[in-house]
């Protein structure tokens, strides 16, 4: 057959498989009055205030690009953010890059950091975008289950991962609070991950986008605050402020790293929007708590689902961050993550997202979503219980 223009695009990009999450939304696009748990987007609005500061922006028409690492106000701001939130000190003049939302965050780090061949890290179940990324790097994603971990990564298990590699591992790229698992580290964790990171000189990848969003005792912790020379700590508004669509995220890392960084970032986007910018700055100043309310309102639903799964048979670890639950299937239901989410769909008219599109290691899980309101998510576990107890 003869080759098309096609068959000779970037091969890694012809092998990366569209999202699974795909796949079963068209298998269940025509189910009648679906409820769908699906969307990995808050469910609030962008703050009042935040929006008034991107038309103060448009009238005073700051509409033109602005320094590619991002206007120096918005980096002032973000380093003050980082300080009072999580201790972190970077310097904006160098430390800080402000990217189109978290995703060129990772992208960003992912293209520059890694060479042809080299090995990362990938706890699994993980966020979807990692692993195509590093192979779009031409790089090796090591997956290293953590389901029977209580969906972290123990130091142990890296420690053995980096011997099982001969010592060949460049970077690790971790998520807490965790796409899809809720899961996030605690301090000691994180302390002590950091120690192996150190002692194999790797590049921690570290995506904190759901930092503010924690329900546990103690608060976020970033990696940097234990391993700060061997992080890159990626983060952004979009889910502390409800700003996934104005598209602005931030990267935080050493000078050295972040000047490399922000070549990959000039040649594909040049900068963030300079609306959004100012829509940024405000959300980083005057809008510094404005995740508390909505923390709270996600915490509530939280605990509604998790005492309602548990009930009906479903286990849970630690849901203490995000706002996902990963429940494992009750035995005795379809084991299948696919089949059980698809037979959901049809039967109960509830959608939630099959655990494999999270990684092998996701399967017999399924991930629910409740960035919803309450009533939404009262209704959903009234068609769970009777799709579970066969009513
Ligand atoms: C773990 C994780 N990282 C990054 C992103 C993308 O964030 P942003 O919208 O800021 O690009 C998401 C969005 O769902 C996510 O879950």
């Amino acid at each position: 057959m003869e080759q098309t223009l096609r068959d000779g695009l970037n091969d890694q990009i012809l092998s990366i498989e569209v999202s699974l999450i795909r796949k079963f939304d068209e298998q269940t696009s025509d189910v009648p009055d679906i409820l769908k748990l699906t969307l990995g987007e808050p469910d609030f609005n962008t703050p009042e205030h935040i929006k008034q500061a991107a038309i103060k922006g448009i009238e005073e028409n700051f509409t033109h690009y602005t320094a590619n690492a991002g206007m120096p106000d918005l980096l002032k701001g973000v380093a003050a953010f980082m300080k009072t939130k999580y201790h972190l000190n970077y310097n904006p003049a160098d430390e800080i890059l402000t990217t189109v939302g978290a995703e060129e965050g990772v992208a960003a780090s992912i293209l520059t950091a890694l060479n042809p061949g080299d090995k990362v890290i990938v706890p699994s179940p993980i966020y979807t975008a990692y692993v195509p990324l590093i192979r779009l790097a031409r790089a090796v994603p090591i997956t290293v289950d953590t389901s029977d971990t209580g969906m972290v990564l123990t130091p142990e298990r890296l420690e053995k991962a980096i011997e099982e590699n001969g010592g060949d591992i460049k970077a690790i790229v971790l998520n807490y609070p965790s796409n899809p698992t809720g899961v996030t580290y605690l301090k000691e964790e994180l302390a002590a991950l950091a120690e192996v990171i150190k002692k194999h000189h790797i590049l921690a990848i570290c995506d904190e986008i759901y930092s503010e969003l924690t329900y546990g005792d103690e608060p976020h912790h970033s990696m940097a605050e234990f391993a700060k020379e061997n992080t890159i700590v990626i983060n952004g508004l979009s889910k502390s402020h409800a700003m996934t669509g104005w598209r602005v995220g931030f990267i935080l890392a050493s000078a050295d790293i972040i000047k490399e960084i922000r070549k990959t970032h000039m040649y594909l986007v040049s900068s963030t929007s300079s609306i959004s910018q100012k829509a940024a700055l405000e959300a980083v100043t005057a809008g510094i708590d404005d995740a508390l309310e909505m923390r709270k309102e996600y915490q509530k639903r939280r605990d509604f689902l998790y005492e309602k799964l548990s009930a009906l048979g479903f286990e849970i670890a630690r849901p203490n961050g995000a706002f996902y639950i990963f429940a494992k299937i009750p035995a005795g239901q379809i084991q299948d993550s696919m089949q059980f989410c698809v037979d959901l769909a049809k039967k109960a008219h509830l959608s939630v997202i099959p655990g494999i599109a999270f990684g092998k290691e996701g399967e017999g899980y399924i991930r629910i979503s409740y960035a919803a309101a309450m009533e939404k998510l009262e209704e959903a576990m009234r068609r769970m219980e009777s799709y579970i107890l066969g009513k």
